[in-house]
């Protein structure tokens, strides 16, 4: 396996407890539990600037260059790129509705959570599909050469949620996932 594919299903792994932790504050927000506007916060900042900054656009240059290959397999591979534009817009819409209850800005629960859930289904499903479509089809089709051109083009820093390079300023996150776990 391919270095950059080995970081990219690390990134799956370590998005995966983030997002089951946005659930739970759903799940606590309907049940009625006052809303954690930090913890919010500190997770759709940590969407913003690493899945949404960082990992897609790895993703999307990898899509790129077997689309240029192998137009033929884009149906299979359910457009990686209009996926990860939907899914900034459906997180930026979820953080529009977390700032306006922040501002205490009269709005049904039911919205909020309804966007989260949303966002949630969506991420969770395009994952499982680069996981089972896209990440096994560009292992086959592209070759050294490729990965070569690519891991140079790469851009952005560590995951800041992961070990060793977690920075400070998501610390409450981390430490809010350690206690989920
Ligand atoms: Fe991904």
């Amino acid at each position: 396996m391919t270095d950059l594919i080995r970081e990219i299903q690390e990134e799956h792994r370590n998005l995966g407890p983030v997002l089951d932790l946005l659930e739970r504050e759903v799940d606590a927000f309907e049940a009625g539990e006052p809303f954690d506007g930090e913890l919010w916060d500190q997770i759709l900042d940590y969407l913003r600037a690493f899945p949404a900054e960082v990992h897609h656009p790895k993703e999307d240059l990898i899509y790129r260059r077997l689309m240029a290959r192998e137009r033929a397999a884009a149906p299979a591979l359910h457009d990686l790129e209009a996926e990860h534009v939907r899914l900034a817009a459906t997180l930026g819409r979820l953080a529009e509705l977390v700032e306006a209850v922040e501002r205490d800005v009269e709005l049904p629960r039911a919205l909020l959570i309804g966007a989260a859930r949303d966002f949630l289904a969506f991420q969770r499903g395009h994952m499982a599909r680069e996981e089972e479509a896209f990440l096994p089809y560009a292992e086959t089709h592209l070759g050294p050469d490729d990965w070569a051109a690519l891991a140079g083009r790469a851009e952005g820093g560590p995951d800041p949620l992961a070990g060793g390079t977690a920075e400070r300023r998501f610390a409450a996150l981390r430490e809010a996932i350690l206690k989920a776990a």
